[in-house]
């Protein structure tokens, strides 16, 4: 079989990867691809939200079938496009994507099908948003309407740093037209639950926990995730299946009684609060950097997996019981801005997993070219294992324009 990746990230590395591991996949293509994913896939320089390039690529290649990373892949209709033409891809079409790409819609989603999650506003216009505020709780949650890269959301601890959020996305329109959902604050564990769906029917994964603020300590801007791990030791079987039967359940059947079904990655970012767990988001895709701890736990061939989702067909996974963790290497500024084209060195001398999230090949050398530049992973029997295994790796690692976290998966292991 020939596949081909849409995307440029870890995610799309680990994704690269595990389609590598399956006995029936002997070619693989992603598209742009990055310095990592070369290694292993051929990176075809085609953008992810030019669908046209990407379907004509698949036609003339004989792609048997193609995996989308992106959210802005999906947005732009990749999934529809490669429907048309009758190209086999895996992932939602853009309308049921709009569970992710509108916060709103979710939120509408969720409120139709009695799904837990916090209670919201919508507001366009900053007085009625500010008022709103003003009347309600502090700490308070506001969240750009539309993608922003995991960037578009602010938890603010006082009225000045909601006031400040406000007026970037509502007056300065940072991200483009100014929509925000303004939400209670929920407090609990965080943690992300992903599932293959093909209609009303899921096959769930294991869980991962991210880790969203830049620096340690849960100090600093949300990111699009700084490190994870799975398991997820204090997140029970009980809990895994309430949030299966009360959050995915009932989402995935509901998109399909409203004719909008869901097949590809609904990954639930969940929260556990003393009423059970609730829902903070719903991305449309694989997470990252998720699917780098998840993915390589997957014994399952994961394109027999992602077909018998596309044919409605019932799979049993099977998983690896090692543990694995790791931790990004971003640049210095992310989520801001940041310099790009710093050499790393070292990496030839790591032995565990590494995912490249923003490099490029340049003369021969490695370079930065993204705000998360590499994922650093570690596996072992035990959590504690995997991250003994991931800070040896981390460690050889040179480049004097990145930065991490070092509390990744204190939670869960003894730091
Ligand atoms: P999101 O992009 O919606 O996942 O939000 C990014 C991060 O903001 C989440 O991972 C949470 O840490 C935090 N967050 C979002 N919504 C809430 C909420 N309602 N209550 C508490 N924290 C939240
Ligand atoms: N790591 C969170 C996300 O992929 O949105």
């Amino acid at each position: 079989m020939k596949a081909l990746v849409i995307g440029s990230g870890g995610r799309e590395h680990a994704i690269v990867e595990a389609l590598s591991r399956s006995p029936q996949v002997n070619k693989i293509y992603c598209a742009p691809g990055n310095a990592g994913i070369s290694k292993l896939a051929e990176c075809v320089n085609i953008g992810v939200t030019d669908i046209e390039a990407l379907a004509d690529f698949a036609e003339r290649e004989n792609i048997d079938m193609t995996v989308v990373g992106p959210e802005a892949a999906l947005a732009a209709g990749v999934v529809n496009l490669f429907n048309e033409r009758g190209l086999k891809i895996f992932g939602p079409t853009k309308e049921a994507a709009r569970i992710e790409s509108s916060k709103e819609y979710a939120k509408q989603v969720m409120e139709r099908f009695n799904v837990p999650t916090a209670g919201y506003r919508a507001f366009d216009n900053y007085d009625e948003a500010i008022a709103y505020v003003k009347a309600g709780k502090i700490p308070t949650v506001i969240k750009y309407d539309g993608l922003a890269a995991g960037k578009g959301v602010v938890v603010a601890m006082s009225l000045e740093e909601a006031d400040a959020a406000l007026k970037d996305m509502l007056l300065d329109s940072s991200f483009g037209k100014g929509r925000v959902v303004i939400e209670d604050f929920l407090e609990g564990p965080e943690f992300s639950f992903m599932c293959v769906v093909s209609g009303n029917k899921i096959y769930p994964l294991e869980l991962a926990q991210d880790h969203k603020r830049a620096y340690d300590g849960d100090k600093g801007p949300n990111t699009g995730g700084m490190g994870a791990y799975s398991p997820v030791p204090f997140i029970g079987e009980e809990v895994k299946q309430r949030a299966l039967k009360e959050i995915m359940e009932p989402v995935a059947k509901g998109l399909v009684n409203e004719g909008n079904p869901f097949t590809g990655i609904l990954y639930g970012g969940l929260i556990l609060t003393e009423d059970g767990p609730k829902v903070i988001e719903f991305n449309a895709r694989f997470g990252d950097p998720e699917t780098e701890v998840v993915l390589p736990r997957l014994k399952s061939d994961i394109y027999a997996l992602f077909d018998a989702a596309l044919k409605g067909e019932d799979f049993e996974i099977e998983w690896d019981n090692e543990a694995v963790l790791g931790v990004v290497l971003a640049s210095k500024g992310y989520p801001g801005s940041y310099e790009k084209g710093v050499e790393i060195k070292g990496l030839e001398d790591v032995e565990t997993s590494v995912y490249h999230m923003g490099t490029a090949l340049k003369d021969r050398k490695l370079l930065t070219a993204g705000g998360r530049v590499l994922m650093v992973t570690g596996k072992g029997a035990t959590l504690e294992e995997a991250h003994k295994s991931a800070m040896k790796s981390l460690a050889k690692i040179e480049c004097p324009s990145l930065f991490h976290r070092s509390d990744i998966g204190k939670a869960a292991v003894k730091i």
